[in-house]
């Protein structure tokens, strides 16, 4: 095989989305993803429907992949898959997917583990983007995840703090069930947030100890103010959701922000990164931009189409694992729990 020439097909189906990216050599010549709209109705991934819905996207989604990158599925080197975390039925379907492909091919199989992926997009080559210096702290905030990672190497990560309870994504999506908005949530939230007054409303910040987080008390919180404000006035949230949804955003950026700067004076590293579906949020963006001059680090923040789940990520990853020939093995299973 040319080593010069290393083009990886990777792909990721762990919750909602189907996505399929090709890479070569490190850079992305396609990265397509298909949601799904069936969720809405219910505000909230239906793991039967999202599993069902993978298996009608996933070839499809390839195809359009392997046509956007210009290259013939013959010319892959690799497959790289999301192996876990995530939904069992959802991961199955990407599984089995590349497992045939690649035996079909001929070619290494590669697993990937999804959050790992979500901090490794920092390696995606991308004009305008710098690749962070080991070792640097990542902080993913995802719908499922909440954690800050202290990154040695490309495959050697701590954990060095995680929520106790909710995830990030989780408290946007769910405060924004509260006010009425459609699922997900956090995208609205941010929209409105830069509408509204962030000082508007005092939510509290839970006390947890060291670098961990809590965001289920948040919830509760919002869940009771409103209760208690619309029995006052029954348009309050009508009336107000802008300055709500500010307030909101203001309370999650300095909860993150605060144990962000700790995990920084802690481990003496400057070198900052953030990932996961939350990182496309702008309030979280422009507070790591102001940490720069204040605190002294140096910031990394995903291109936005590497933020939301996607199959580029899954490609970086199996691009550097294929450099190390760590292949997986053909019996290689989804693992709905994997940790980092
Ligand atoms: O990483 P991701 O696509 O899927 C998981 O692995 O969970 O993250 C999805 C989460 C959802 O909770 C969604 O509401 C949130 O990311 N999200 C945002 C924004 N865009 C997506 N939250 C706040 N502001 C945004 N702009
Ligand atoms: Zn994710």
């Amino acid at each position: 095989m040319d080593s010069q020439n290393i083009y990886i097909l990777g792909i990721e189906s762990s919750c909602d989305d189907t996505a399929a990216a090709v890479m070569h050599n490190g850079r992305v010549l396609s990265n397509v993803v298909a949601g799904q709209s069936v969720h809405e109705a219910y505000g909230g991934v239906v793991p039967e429907l999202a599993s069902r819905a993978h298996q009608q996207n996933i070839v499809p989604v390839v195809h359009e992949a392997l046509k956007r990158a210009n290259i013939d599925k013959s010319q892959l080197s690799a497959i790289a898959f999301t192996r876990g975390p995530g939904l069992m039925g959802s991961l199955l379907v990407g599984t089995s997917f590349a497992k045939s492909m690649a035996l079909g091919l001929d070619i290494p199989l590669i697993d990937v583990n999804h959050m790992q992926a979500h901090i490794l997009a920092h390696f995606i080559d991308e004009e305008g983007f710098n690749k962070p210096p080991f070792p640097f702290l990542a902080m993913t905030i995802s719908g499922g995840h909440t954690q800050i990672v202290r990154v040695n190497d490309h495959f050697n990560m701590e954990i060095i703090g995680e929520t106790i309870d909710d995830a990030v994504g989780e408290a946007y999506d769910k405060s924004g069930k509260l006010l009425g908005l459609g699922y997900p949530a956090g995208p609205e939230i941010d929209k409105r947030a830069k509408l509204g007054n962030p000082k508007a409303f005092i939510f509290s910040k839970p006390k947890v100890d060291g670098l961990n987080f809590s965001f289920s008390g948040l919830k509760t919180g919002i869940l009771y103010f409103i209760q208690e404000q619309t029995k006052k006035d029954p348009d309050f949230v009508e009336i107000n959701r802008n300055d709500i949804c500010a307030s909101i955003q203001h309370t999650i950026i300095e909860i993150l922000m605060d144990k962000l700067k700790l995990a920084s004076k802690q481990t003496g590293i400057k070198h900052i990164a953030i990932g996961g579906g939350v990182s496309a949020n702008s309030g979280i963006r422009s507070a790591l931009k102001e940490a720069e001059s204040k605190y002294g680090w140096t910031t990394y923040i995903p291109k936005f189409e590497f933020t939301t789940d996607n199959a580029a990520m899954i490609a970086i990853v199996g691009h550097l694992k294929f450099l190390q020939n760590d292949f997986a093995p053909t019996d290689v299973a989804a693992t709905s729990r994997l940790r980092l």
